[in-house]
């Protein structure tokens, strides 16, 4: 009990040192400055009165202010045993106060964004299956780790971040083949729940320790942002805990879980030790001097260039890479970003981008 304790205090100490309010590379001082924002966000917290919280979603932390003092804390996502998570309801672990994707996306977005998922002028791939509702119960699973929920610099992302994720997910789930203008393809995303002519099982017999691959059951694209391979069902099973791996098909049958599985796919880097697409979309990362020699830096480009390599970026001006784009450019129309902003081709774009990974890595 005692170690345990010393244990907790050692974690809770070293967060303390890590967190302050100048960006997340400064871990200069040994106390943390309140937040401004938070200063502006604060409310009554749960538990003993005085208690207040608010969110430093920059951080992915959430400040308690208990008895006068200060308190981070920082969900671990990586490791979710140890997370060590500041409520006193754990049923609502690092509840953000910077608005839940559901406060800037609304059902009407939405239901434009996608209005032709439903439609009955192509085989009906996945009718009815994807909602508003579902995007937004997945999505509140992440906002405690920054998902739609991110200050940098006092910048918010969240908005962008969701506009882009959409786009990725649009783009993978698109029926835009059946269509002629190229107008008319940004309507058709989400039409598709899983991959269509799969004849892989994508058992990757590498991991068969970690992740053994269940009899009769194939790994093939599923889910809104697709996942492939034993290893990632495994992984994103071990984070959403649920069976994936030895049930796969449930992400054809809940909606939630396949746009959870997408979310997971976003927020997770493929490799140890690189950005997550989240990461590198929200400036959450620091390029080395390899990055920059490849003409990697922050951006919606750089989303691409983490989930589909060389398959898209660094080819110029590729098909593939101006459909995403398009998506991104149309969505954030619909949210009502000012696309002048997100338009500067180097962040835009990975035509010129080296590929974080090389293509035998290909489908993520
Ligand atoms: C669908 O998935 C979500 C998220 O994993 C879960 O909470 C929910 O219970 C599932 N629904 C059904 C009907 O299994
Ligand atoms: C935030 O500000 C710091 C210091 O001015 C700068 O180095 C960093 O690049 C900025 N980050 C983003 C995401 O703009
Ligand atoms: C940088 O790139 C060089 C050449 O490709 C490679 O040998 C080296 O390991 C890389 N360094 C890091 C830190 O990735
Ligand atoms: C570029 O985009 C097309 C899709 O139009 C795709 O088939 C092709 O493989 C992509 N990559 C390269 C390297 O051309």
């Amino acid at each position: 009990m005692e170690y345990k304790r010393s244990v907790l205090f050692t974690i809770l100490a070293f967060i303390v040192v890590l967190v302050n309010c100048n960006g997340p590379y400064n871990r200069q001082g040994s106390l943390p400055k309140p937040c401004p924002l938070c200063n502006t966000n604060r409310r009554p917290g749960p538990g003993s009165p005085g208690t207040q919280s608010c969110c430093d979603s920059s951080q992915g932390v959430e400040l308690v202010v208990q008895g006068g003092r200060d308190v981070y804390y920082r969900p671990n996502m990586q490791d979710p045993k140890h997370a060590v998570r500041g409520t006193t309801d754990p049923s609502k672990p690092g509840r953000c106060c910077h608005g839940a994707v559901r406060d800037y996306l609304k059902t009407d977005q939405f239901e434009n964004m996608f209005s032709k998922r439903n439609s009955l002028e192509v085989e009906a791939h996945a009718k009815g299956f994807w909602d508003y509702q579902s995007f937004i119960t997945a999505s509140a699973h992440y906002q405690p780790y920054g998902f739609g929920t991110t200050y940098m610099n006092r910048t918010f992302f969240g908005t962008k971040e969701v506009a882009a994720f959409l786009a990725h997910a649009a783009t993978k789930t698109s029926c835009e083949n059946k269509v002629a203008t190229n107008m008319e393809k940004l309507e058709w995303g989400l039409c598709y729940n899983k991959e269509k002519n799969s004849n892989s099982n994508y058992c990757d017999e590498h991991y068969k320790k970690s992740y053994p691959c269940a009899p009769g059951v194939a790994y093939y694209g599923r889910g809104a942002l697709p996942i492939y391979w034993n290893y990632n069902y495994g992984e994103a099973g071990k984070d959403l805990k649920v069976d994936l791996l030895n049930h796969p098909e449930y992400i054809e049958q809940n909606s939630t879980l396949a746009f959870q599985v997408a979310i997971w796919r976003w927020m997770t880097p493929i490799k140890k030790h690189q950005p997550s697409a989240h990461d590198v979309f929200i400036g959450y990362w620091t390029p080395t001097k390899n990055d920059t020699l490849a003409k990697r830096v922050s951006g919606f480009g750089a989303t691409m260039n983490v989930l589909y390599g060389d398959l898209v970026c660094g080819q110029g001006d590729n098909e593939s890479m101006k459909n995403f784009i398009s998506h991104y450019l149309y969505y954030l129309g619909i949210m009502g970003v000012d696309q002048e902003e997100a338009k500067s081709p180097e962040v835009l774009t990975c035509a010129d981008q080296v590929a974080f990974n090389p293509s035998f890595f290909s489908n993520p």
